[in-house]
């Protein structure tokens, strides 16, 4: 059930061709959360909103295109010891019905991979020949000033939510909060383009470099295909499950650290950083990893356990609270 629905979605984003598919699925533990956001706001310290961040530990306030991550790191919170890139979103909140937010933790994805500390679940999807991502090469996918789904709907695809009633759940999925009690946590899938201009490494608004496929293909203006990018994020909500403190009105009381209530604001941000040529040799190899289990199943890659990608974390650079109740988000966010 899970595959199905997975590949529908997948081969909804993909072009098919004569070769395979690759389905690289894995863990990435918590590498820190912290108020940067080197792709978005380089140099800014803080950044306006907190985000959680997975993969190399050469993530920085700053981090010069020109130099390839995978060179500056020393671990990686990503199983795949060749993969440095990092990957990070947005964090979660609750906000208690006394007007108090609360952070919310990641945990590992319970569908095999429960033993690492927090972060998200990976992919690399293709079907067909892709091109890998090169040294500088990020983007962005979503828009944290996205308040309706009308927004959402008319500039992004595939990115949702979906309220775990156990962690097998994979139906259901909304493009805003659940708006009850999720008992096993709230998953958010943020899935990326799949196409390239080809040229680019990077664009003014880290997005106009990709685009998605336009029919049969990828468009004449993004002629390339490259893997689908594609995050899972548990949050677990589970200790905020007691309907009393949620809004009087009704509502659900979840909240993005910038602001966003509603949930259509949800987007991700990418920063590649495999070593040499292992993320275009595994989906080369057609790679399809193991739902059930934390193997990754692809020859062609090194890779540490799940234990081992929990001892690489960074410290954070902002010192705030952000474990308490706190009185207002981090950076002052205003929900709305
Ligand atoms: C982050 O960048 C600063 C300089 O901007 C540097 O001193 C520091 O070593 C870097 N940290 C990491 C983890 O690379
Ligand atoms: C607000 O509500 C939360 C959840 O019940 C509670 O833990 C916290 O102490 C409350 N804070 C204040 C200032 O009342």
């Amino acid at each position: 059930m899970y595959w199905s629905s997975l590949l529908l979605t997948a081969a909804a984003a993909l072009v098919p061709g004569a070769h395979g598919a690759a389905t690289l699925r894995f863990s990435c533990s918590q590498l820190v959360v912290d108020r940067l956001d080197p792709l978005v706001n380089p140099g800014v310290i803080p950044s306006p909103h907190l985000h959680q961040v997975v993969g190399g530990n050469s993530f920085n306030v700053t981090m010069d295109p020109s130099v390839d991550i995978s060179t500056t790191s020393t671990c990686t919170s990503c199983t795949p010891t060749e993969d440095f890139s990092n990957y990070w979103t947005g964090v979660l909140f609750f906000r208690a019905r006394n007007g108090t937010f609360k952070r919310v933790n990641t945990m590992g994805n319970g569908l095999g991979f429960s033993q690492a500390n927090g972060g998200q679940t990976v992919y690399y999807l293709s079907s067909g020949k892709v091109t890998a991502f090169k040294p500088g090469f990020r983007m962005t996918v979503g828009d944290p000033t996205f308040r309706t789904a009308a927004q959402l709907n008319a500039k992004y695809r595939y990115m949702t939510y979906t309220c775990l009633a156990t962690d097998m759940t994979r139906s259901g999925a909304t493009t805003n909060f659940p708006k009850g009690t999720c008992a096993a946590g709230i998953m958010v899938s943020i899935r990326f383009p799949t196409c390239w201009d080809g040229v680019n490494l990077d664009s003014p608004d880290h997005q106009s470099h990709i685009a998605y496929p336009a029919g049969a293909g990828c468009p004449a203006t993004h002629p390339v295909s490259i893997p689908q990018v594609f995050y899972e994020t548990y949050w677990d909500t589970r200790p905020f499950n007691d309907k009393s403190q949620w809004p009087a009105d009704g509502s659900q009381p979840f909240v993005w650290s910038f602001g966003d209530a509603t949930g259509y604001g949800i987007h991700g941000d990418y920063v590649f950083g495999w070593k040499g040529d292992a993320l275009q040799r595994a989906m080369d190899a057609n790679c399809n990893s193991d739902l059930f289990s934390n193997a990754i199943n692809c020859p062609t890659l090194k890779t540490q356990t799940l234990q081992q990608a929990n001892t690489c974390t960074t410290k954070r650079m902002v010192h705030e609270d952000l474990d308490g109740w706190l009185k207002e988000l981090p950076g002052g966010m205003q929900v709305m």
